[in-house]
């Protein structure tokens, strides 16, 4: 699959869950905490197929984009810290509902700025089959990801 094809696929499948969680209502705990639970796996594994494949290609093919790439990186450590505190909060908690808000915030945001400007950019500098071949590499690097943000970990793909 085209590499910028699948993650915004990821993209959508995430803004599904946001509207669900948007949608539920102040009694519907046990539902907002299956949706966090699959809130969170969605996003750790697009992190870290990101990081580890698509931002470091990209960054190459793109120099110009490099800021765009480094600011990315820096959302993405913000989000993961959020979900880290969310898979030990109880939707129980007073703060539980306002904490998932501003994560939707914050990755509406990101996901705009990825899709808006940056991926058509990126679609130029690399083209077709490059992409072909990133998406492949992306959709086996699923398989094993992280399914948990881990945001102390490496971010960026070890030399
Ligand atoms: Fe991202
Ligand atoms: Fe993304």
């Amino acid at each position: 699959m085209d590499a910028i094809v699948l993650l915004k696929n990821d993209h959508k499948t995430v803004e599904k869950l946001f509207k669900q969680f948007e949608k539920a209502g102040d009694d519907a705990k046990k539902t907002k905490r299956d949706l966090v639970d699959q809130i969170i796996e969605e996003l750790s594994v697009h992190a870290f197929i990101e990081e580890q494949i698509f931002y470091p290609v990209a960054r190459k093919a793109v120099p110009e984009t490099e800021d765009h790439v480094l600011e990315s990186l820096e959302e993405h450590h913000i989000v993961k810290w959020v979900l880290e505190e969310l898979r030990d909060m109880s939707p129980e908690d007073e703060r539980f509902d306002a904490k998932v808000t501003v994560l939707i915030e914050n990755v509406r945001h990101h996901v705009e700025e990825e899709e808006q400007d940056w991926f058509p950019e990126v679609r130029r500098g690399l083209g077709r089959k490059s992409l072909q071949e990133i998406g492949e590499q992306m959709e086996k690097a699923k398989i094993d990801a992280p399914r948990t943000p881990r945001p102390q970990a490496p971010d960026e793909p070890r030399l």
